[in-house]
């Protein structure tokens, strides 16, 4: 397979790893830089995964994951996200990324198109492209003032060869949420276009520390046959190593979806899918405390940033990020995350790889313990202050 020049090395890795060696050598360097919580996985689901080895769930399940977890999978997205799902309708994935890469490999065509949003997850060019080389995206920019929808561009982008409309919300790396009045616009919007499929991914969904509403596409009776929902475990309940997620999509595609995840992963993991059906019954306190810890984290960034003319910052809704404007500083996001990680010793992300008109942003995690995060905000203050 020839890789396309959008199939680059994941810079944010690159990044986080640049961050891992600095650490290791001794230096206290905190990490903004991550796409993933800093918090360790409950131990109640650990124990399910060794659990479930010692009994012998060590063999092949069925390609599209245990029917006890896909039903509670859709016990949760009937409870949660009023997405009316079947067990059989669900497919358990390693990792939302797979299920996402499953889905464009199911649905898109030569020529196809696909309406992608950015700011975005940097996978998301590289896994079209792997999925259909010769696919077209066309990237719509959230709205610089306060990362809104711009509807005017989604609005000419969509036409008959657009096959598929790609969200995130709450969104990496700007951490909006879909308010209902622009899911009601997107309903209205593609109300005339009806072969135009909806992949939502909602991975950090659970991560709403602004208490703002989370709203599904797919529970939309107007997108409900021609939405994918993608979730998963790793995010929410701090599962990014154990490679789990899944993904719900209407009957006429489970098909061709199915097919590819029996020849690309057979399935996922048999004890890890244990665990998972573990993380169902962690209680409400786990989220709300780990959402408290986000809140408090991004009120201390955002006091910070209202101190400093030179910096901008739309506050964060939900996710785990916030995206800080940095271009009154004079230096682009490469050289502010270089010289921030040298300098003060904090890494974050450049805002230049979630999208190319993004190289005035830094993407800050804030799931971080609070006094570390703490402190590296007063770290980043002071080198704002030395050097702009
Ligand atoms: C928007 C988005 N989707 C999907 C993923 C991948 O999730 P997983 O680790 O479950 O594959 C990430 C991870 O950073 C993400 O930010």
């Amino acid at each position: 397979m020839e890789l396309g020049p959008e199939i680059i090395d994941s810079l944010e890795l690159k990044f986080s790893a640049l961050a891992r060696r600095k650490n290791q050598s001794g230096e206290k360097i905190i990490s903004f830089g991550l796409g993933e919580p800093d918090f360790p996985t409950p131990p109640p689901v650990v124990e399910a995964a060794v659990e479930a080895m010692r009994n012998g769930h060590t063999r092949y399940s069925n390609p599209l994951g245990l029917w006890e977890l896909r039903e509670r999978i859709c016990e949760k997205l009937e409870r949660e996200n009023g997405i009316h799902a079947q067990p059989d309708q669900i497919v358990v994935t390693p990792g939302a990324k797979m299920a996402l890469s499953l889905v464009l490999g199911a649905l898109l065509r030569p020529g196809d198109e696909i309406v992608n949003i950015t700011p975005c997850y940097p996978s998301y060019v590289p896994q079209i492209k792997i999925a259909e080389p010769a696919a077209r995206i066309r990237n719509i920019d959230l709205l610089k003032k306060n990362f809104g929808l711009n509807r005017d561009a989604l609005a000419s982008a969509i036409h008959p060869n657009v096959k598929a409309v790609l969200l995130n919300f709450p969104h990496n790396p700007t951490g909006k949420m879909l308010s209902a009045a622009d899911l009601d616009w997107l309903v209205t919007l593609l109300a005339d276009h009806r072969d135009c499929f909806v992949i939502s991914d909602e991975i950090y969904e659970r991560l709403n520390h602004s208490g703002m509403r989370h709203v599904s596409p797919g529970a939309r009776e107007e997108l409900a046959l021609r939405t994918i929902t993608i979730n998963g475990f790793s995010k929410a309940f701090s599962m990014t190593g154990w490679r789990i997620g899944y993904l719900y999509a209407p009957e006429s595609l489970i098909r061709p979806i199915s097919r590819l995840q029996q020849h690309m992963n057979t399935n996922t993991a048999t004890f890890v899918q244990k665990a998972a059906i573990a993380a169902f019954d962690i209680s409400s306190e786990y989220l709300d405390d780990y959402n408290a810890r986000l809140d408090r984290n991004a009120r201390v960034l955002r006091s910070m940033a209202e101190r400093h003319s030179t910096l901008g910052l739309v506050p964060s809704e939900g996710g785990l990020f916030a995206f800080l404007r940095i271009s009154g500083t004079g230096m682009d996001s490469d050289a502010f995350a270089t010289n921030l990680l040298e300098h003060a010793g904090v890494a974050a992300t450049p805002g230049i790889v979630f999208g190319r008109e993004w190289g005035d942003h830094v993407r800050i995690s804030l799931a971080i313990e609070p006094s570390e995060f703490e402190e590296g905000v007063h770290r980043l203050d002071a080198f704002v202050r030395s050097r702009c």
